[in-house]
């Protein structure tokens, strides 16, 4: 097992990553308040995981309310949210009880917000089970639901006290997953990590193998990458704007498309696209480098064009994007291959263009 710290002063928190940790509670123990947990999961998840889980704190003297939500994106709303909700107040758990999402980044997400906001805060532990959850959504406590006119418009910033990264639950991704998380992970290395662009150059098809050892060093990079942000910038203020590589477009796509149709890490691939050929367009990245960038996410299977919603109806869900700033559109680009920058000053028509270039 490998442990990071995610340093956040007494609000600091550890992230282990490694094989079989479901089976350990011992790890999870010294994290909560009290012997009361709920686990929040879904039902794709808990006939997976959940009485892996469960059973184990239960040997502990733990008392455990399961709550199972429907699977998917487009449940990341209120209704899903409420069903959370109504659970832990039918079996009566308190502000003590810990909330464990058991799940990727959609439970997670949905239950930090729960979590968030029960009793204005219960305790929180993310147990992460697809790839982008595990080098992504369950670091760095941003919590929240989807709006039909926007992703992750309602939310909360919530850390969660723990981190438990079970790598052998990768086993059972479906491919299209996997891939999805990998975009995630290539956001490291082209926003902050040259050396780590390099790696997962040379090992690309080790991850999409599941090769172990692969996974859980670029699980481990793209933590240590994560965390180092979140502890400079935990609320968004500057640099943690930066992991939002691709993600105003992407998000502008997943919206556009309707939640679930484009998987988050698709989209985000696609949005990178676009970041890059803007990049390109501002004199920043050469062809050479955007040719380099499509390649990577072809040799995952990610797509590197966006669908084609009409560049109005992009600009119209950008506007949304939560970057925003007394109007003015903020993008994440690259000044080059592993150094991203926040840039406010990119002309509509430049704007347009790479939407245009990058729509199939
Ligand atoms: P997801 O949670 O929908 O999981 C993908 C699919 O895999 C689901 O069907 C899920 O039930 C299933 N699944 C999960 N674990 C499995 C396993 N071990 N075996 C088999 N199937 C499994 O999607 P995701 O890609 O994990 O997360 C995407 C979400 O995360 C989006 O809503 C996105 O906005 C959010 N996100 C949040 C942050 C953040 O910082 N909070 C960062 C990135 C993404
Ligand atoms: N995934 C973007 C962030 O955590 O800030």
């Amino acid at each position: 097992m490998r442990t990071l710290t995610v340093a956040l002063g007494d609000r600091a928190y550890p992230i282990h990553i490694g094989q079989d940790l479901l089976g350990q509670p011992e790890l999870i123990l010294p994290h909560l308040k009290t012997r009361r947990v709920a686990i929040v999961s879904n039902d794709v998840v808990a006939p997976l995981y959940l009485e892996r889980l469960q059973s184990g704190l239960e040997a502990h003297g733990v008392a455990v309310t399961p709550v199972v939500l429907p699977d998917g994106e487009a449940n990341k709303n209120w209704q899903t949210l409420n069903q959370v909700f109504d659970s832990l107040l039918g079996t009566r758990c308190e502000r003590s009880t810990t909330l464990i999402a058991l799940g990727g980044g959609v439970v997670g997400d949905m239950g930090g917000f729960a979590a968030a906001s029960y009793q204005r805060g219960m305790p929180f532990i993310q147990v992460p089970t697809t790839l982008l959850a595990q080098v992504d959504s369950s670091v760095g406590g941003k919590t929240a639901i989807n709006h039909p006119l926007g992703k992750n418009m309602i939310g909360a910033f919530y850390q969660p006290r723990l981190v438990l990264a079970d790598t052998s639950t990768l086993n059972t991704l479906p491919p299209r997953e996997l891939a999805a998380g990998v975009a995630e992970v290539i956001k490291y290395g082209l926003i902050r990590d040259p050396e780590f662009l390099l790696w997962l150059e040379a090992n690309i098809e080790r991850l999409m193998a599941r090769d172990p050892e692969a996974l859980a060093f670029a699980i481990e990079r793209s933590c240590r990458n994560k965390a180092e942000v979140v502890a400079i910038d935990e609320t968004e203020q500057g640099e943690r704007a930066l992991l939002n590589l691709g993600h105003t477009f992407g998000h502008a796509i997943e919206t556009g498309m309707g939640y679930g149709q484009w998987l988050h890490g698709e989209a985000v691939a696609a949005g990178t696209m676009m970041a890059a050929e803007l990049s390109r367009r501002l004199g920043w990245l050469g062809p050479s480098d955007v040719a380099r960038i499509e390649a990577l996410f072809q040799r995952v299977g990610l797509p590197v064009t966006g669908p084609v919603l009409g560049v109005e109806r992009y600009l119209e869900l950008m506007a949304h994007d939560k970057k925003v700033e007394a109007g003015r559109l903020r993008l994440v680009l690259l000044r080059k291959p592993g150094q991203a920058v926040l840039w406010g000053d990119a002309s509509a028509a430049d704007i347009t263009a790479a939407i245009e270039a990058r729509c199939a």
